[in-house]
């Protein structure tokens, strides 16, 4: 048996946007303070995957950095790294490649979309993503991963390395890690298109509320964002069919702690004229601290490094002897 322990990443690809917040930050805020160890990651070694102008990787690396202890994630309480720090990631990731089959990586929907049609122009690395992944999480032998719906796919894989390993060198070493998919915004979508996810890679930034927008921006955002002319229903059974509708009010359920029931509830009958200044109210009160807190804490970069080489020394206290027992597994 496993003591149960948490870990999720978020690339600094720059953008760090309200699906980021909704469906990761926030819900990583509240794994905290429940007397199980938490490891949060920003994944450099994963935003490499497509090209980084490198002056911005190291700028977003900070601001997500930023972006976390802003929402508060605490660097005392929870262990904040840079992946690249720590090098036991890339070190068992080797060894999963050596695990993992080719055909698992080429089945990977976020493969499929991000490659493009040009597949064989893409990284290596955008290949082997899910298998780095899975050492993100195995190195610190996690339990649990909070994560968005997209991310799905990713755990499932994770857990057939873990299984794939274990058996073929006869150990019961790697927990089979749950994902945690829970909360109201688990999949935000594009403002501008109810059928594509919200993302940093978006081209279109009208589609994606960044966290650290103004109070300005946002409300135009939501003003702006795709609807039906039909108002509100007054259950989310009524939202089925709607997803721009569905999503503003996930959106607000999320922000508010709540659920969609609820919302429609009290919301019901009334038209997106009425209820979208209520949304970017809400957006704006819960967002305008933190992207505040983002920006004080940017203007001192020396710390935020200060910050992330005190985590991967905490890190390296757990990595370093899990990839020693691996390679001993392995013959090495
Ligand atoms: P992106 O897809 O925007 O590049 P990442 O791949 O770095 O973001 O994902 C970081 C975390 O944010 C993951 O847990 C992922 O599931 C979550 N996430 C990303 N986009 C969304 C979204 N639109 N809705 C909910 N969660 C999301
Ligand atoms: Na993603």
């Amino acid at each position: 048996t496993f003591t149960p322990r948490v870990f999720s990443g978020i690339q600094p690809s720059g953008n760090l946007h309200l699906g980021n917040y909704l469906g990761a930050i926030k819900r990583f805020v509240d794994m905290q303070g429940q007397g199980i160890e938490t490891v949060y990651c920003m994944v450099d070694l994963h935003a490499i995957t497509v090209w980084q102008d490198p002056a911005d990787l190291t700028r977003s690396t900070r601001e997500l950095c930023a972006g976390f202890i802003a929402s508060g994630i605490d660097p005392e309480q929870s262990i904040l790294i840079n992946q690249s720090q720590v090098p036991e990631h890339a070190q068992l990731a080797w060894v999963f490649n050596c695990v993992a089959r080719m055909g698992w990586m080429q089945r990977m929907t976020q493969f499929k979309d991000k490659a493009g049609k040009n597949a064989q122009n893409a990284s290596l690395g955008l290949l082997a993503y899910p298998s780095l992944m899975a050492a993100d999480i195995l190195i610190y032998h996690a339990t649990h991963v909070p994560v968005g719906e997209d991310q799905k796919q990713h755990l499932e894989l994770t857990r057939d390395i873990a299984a794939k390993f274990n058996h073929d060198y006869g150990v019961d070493f790697f927990p089979l890690t749950e994902p945690v998919i829970e909360g109201a915004a688990t999949r935000v979508m594009s403002l501008r298109d109810g059928a594509r996810k919200m993302s940093k890679s978006d081209p279109s930034d009208m589609s994606r509320i960044n966290m650290t927008d103004d109070a300005d921006t946002i409300a135009k955002k939501i003003r702006k964002a795709k609807t039906d002319p039909e108002p509100l229903p007054s259950e989310a059974a009524g939202l089925e069919d709607r997803p721009e509708a569905r999503n503003l009010v996930s959106i607000y359920a999320a922000l508010t702690d709540s659920d969609a029931d609820t919302v429609l509830a009290e919301m019901g009958g009334r038209q997106f004229s009425e209820f979208k200044p209520m949304l970017a109210e809400i957006a704006v009160e819960k967002l305008a601290p933190i992207s505040a807190e983002m920006a004080r804490l940017m203007a001192d970069p020396a710390e935020i490094d200060r910050i992330l080489t005190r985590g991967a020394q905490r890190a390296r206290e757990i990595t370093a002897p899990i990839l020693r027992r691996t390679y001993d597994i392995v013959g090495m």
